[in-house]
């Protein structure tokens, strides 16, 4: 179905980080040509940014099995030696948000990540003794929006570690077209520039926006997506000129108007708008900083001249 076709199935078909990519080919090639697994990969960064189908692709190449599973899925020690044990030789298990594995769970990882093997406990008291399991060698890729969150006992673990970054406009108007064929919608360059513009440097915002403005196009005009198509549409959906969706904006609103702009503690910041201050650390801050909207200081957060400028304020140095 569309949905996942919309998902590239190669690293030559995957658009943008080239970095990850060019090294990903290497050390896939060299694991192919060993007969062996790949080395365990973690990918962090701000979500949409394609870890999960960086997983399916690595997996893909490989040409092994993909298991999926997420840090809060996994409750119990058992559970997580339970995924180990079924999977197969060089099986590849991605682990999404994995920093939210509980430490118990986390343990059972390190033997198997760094040995193939976990350790069984049999019997309770005086008669408890453990006994080792042997694993299939598999590769455990990781995705967390920040390394940061990571225990260093799980993160050193990890032989291969990329970041992955925001897109350009240019790689988001190459992934919308291609899309945009995928889902037979016509799109011209200006259609295709002006949602690359509007797609916070994410494609999994760039796919969702192209789908609600194809209804648009479809529904008010002739099917066909243009630039000013693309721009009412954005509009009405409240995407503005920087790709800013609304609580970006509440964010840069309340800096300036609860505290003038500031520095600002990020908690403070949070509970000013009634958001958690994680999903404004990992989910929302990222973009505004690279766009340079917000900066970071040992203080706190304060916005920019351009935050005056782009929400239409009057900026008083
Ligand atoms: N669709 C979503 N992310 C993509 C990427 N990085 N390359 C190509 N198509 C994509």
């Amino acid at each position: 179905r569309t949905e996942t076709n919309l998902r590239p199935q190669t690293l030559d078909d995957y658009i943008g980080q080239s970095k990850a990519k060019e090294t990903l080919k290497i050390y896939i090639q060299a694991a192919k040509e060993r007969g062996d697994s790949l080395d365990h990969v973690l990918l962090y960064g701000p979500p949409g940014l394609g870890k999960t189908t960086l997983a399916g692709i690595i997996a893909n190449e490989m040409g092994v099995n993909i298991k999926i599973t997420s840090g809060p899925a996994i409750e119990k020690p058992g559970e997580m030696a339970a995924i180990l044990n079924n999977l197969q030789e060089g099986d590849l298990l991605f682990v999404d948000e994995i920093h939210r594995l509980n430490r118990q769970v986390e343990e059972v990882l390190y033997p198997a990540m760094e040995d193939y093997s976990i350790d069984i406990m049999i019997g309770k008291g005086a008669a408890a003794r453990s006994i080792r399991l042997d694993l299939p060698r598999f590769t455990l890729v990781g995705a967390t929006t920040r390394a940061g969150l990571l225990t260093a006992p799980l993160r050193d673990r990890f032989g291969v570690v990329h970041r992955l970054e925001f897109y350009t406009e240019s790689e988001l108007e190459t992934i919308i077209s291609r899309s945009a064929q995928v889902l037979g919608v016509e799109i011209d360059k200006k259609g295709a520039a002006e949602m690359a513009k509007r797609s916070r440097g994410t494609p999994r915002l760039a796919n969702r926006l192209l789908k609600r403005v194809r209804d648009f196009a479809q529904v008010k005009y002739d099917g066909h997506i243009t630039g000013d198509v693309a721009s009412l549409a954005l509009d009405l959906l409240e995407v503005d000129k920087f790709g800013l969706d609304q609580t970006d904006r509440n964010i840069l609103l309340s800096m300036i108007e609860k505290f003038s702009g500031g520095p600002v503690g990020l908690d403070t910041l949070a509970a000013s708008i009634g958001e958690d201050s994680g999903t404004i650390e990992d989910v929302y801050e990222p973009y505004l900083i690279k766009t340079g909207l917000i900066n970071r200081t040992p203080r706190g957060r304060v916005v920019t001249e351009l935050t005056y400028h782009h929400l239409g304020l009057p900026y008083n140095s």
